[in-house]
């Protein structure tokens, strides 16, 4: 195990377990992905996820044998209403970084949830040499994920313009956002420093 459950409070009150995703939750985490799908703010349709998920099992197991890899789960009353995802990529000279999914149910958006997940990966992520560099992508009128990630010291680092087509029509801009791990510290311990 790389992370040992975590109880939060949500900004209702409510008991929420973050812990490590397990193949078992395989079923429950669908239909979490599934319900955060709808709110067409990452590119991909449930037709589509629905292909995916012929293999989610398999996809959650990456996450466990990874020793850099991690699954997130929010779990209240034994239901799944979020995850956070972080991919390690494979290739030599760029293992150092990782990629970052994440996502919350939609009847569970705003409650603080995303924040208590993600600084649970961060806090792992800061102790690990291993990883310098965390990165994600998102729709640029995604007001709660962009707000969320810059919370965490991501910073925009690139922007696609235009760059995603959603299923109406409308071209929206594609937001690098990266946080590296050095320039975090580099900041925190010398902020008037320009870098
Ligand atoms: C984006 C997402 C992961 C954020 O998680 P969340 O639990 O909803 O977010 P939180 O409640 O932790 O709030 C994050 C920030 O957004 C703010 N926020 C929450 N609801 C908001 C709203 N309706 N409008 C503007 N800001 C809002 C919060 O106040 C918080 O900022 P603060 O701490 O400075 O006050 C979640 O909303 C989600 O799953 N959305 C759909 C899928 C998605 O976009 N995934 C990410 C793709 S990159």
């Amino acid at each position: 195990m790389k992370i040992e459950p975590k109880e939060t409070i949500d900004k209702q009150g409510n008991r929420i377990l973050i812990r490590e995703g397990k193949i078992s939750d395989s079923k429950e985490l669908q239909k979490c992905v599934k319900s955060y799908l709808k709110s067409k703010q990452i590119p991909l349709t449930e037709s589509e996820f629905n292909e995916l998920a012929e293999n989610h099992e398999e996809w959650i197991r990456k996450f466990i044998d990874g020793k850099n890899d991690l699954l997130l789960i929010a779990e209240h009353e034994g239901a799944i209403i979020g995850n956070v995802d972080l991919m390690i990529n494979g290739r030599q000279m760029l293992k150092h970084t990782g990629y970052i999914g994440m996502g919350i149910h939609a009847d569970w958006q705003g409650k603080g949830i995303g924040t208590a997940m993600l600084k649970v990966l961060i806090d792992w992520v800061d102790h690990n040499p291993d990883i310098e560099i965390l990165w994600l992508q998102a729709f640029s009128n995604n007001v709660k994920g962009l707000r969320l990630y810059s919370n965490m010291e991501f910073e925009e680092t690139g922007r696609q313009k235009g760059f995603i087509k959603t299923e109406s029509g409308e071209y929206v801009d594609n937001v690098i956002m990266t946080r590296n791990k050095q320039q975090t510290v580099n900041r925190i311990l010398r902020p008037n420093q320009v870098s």
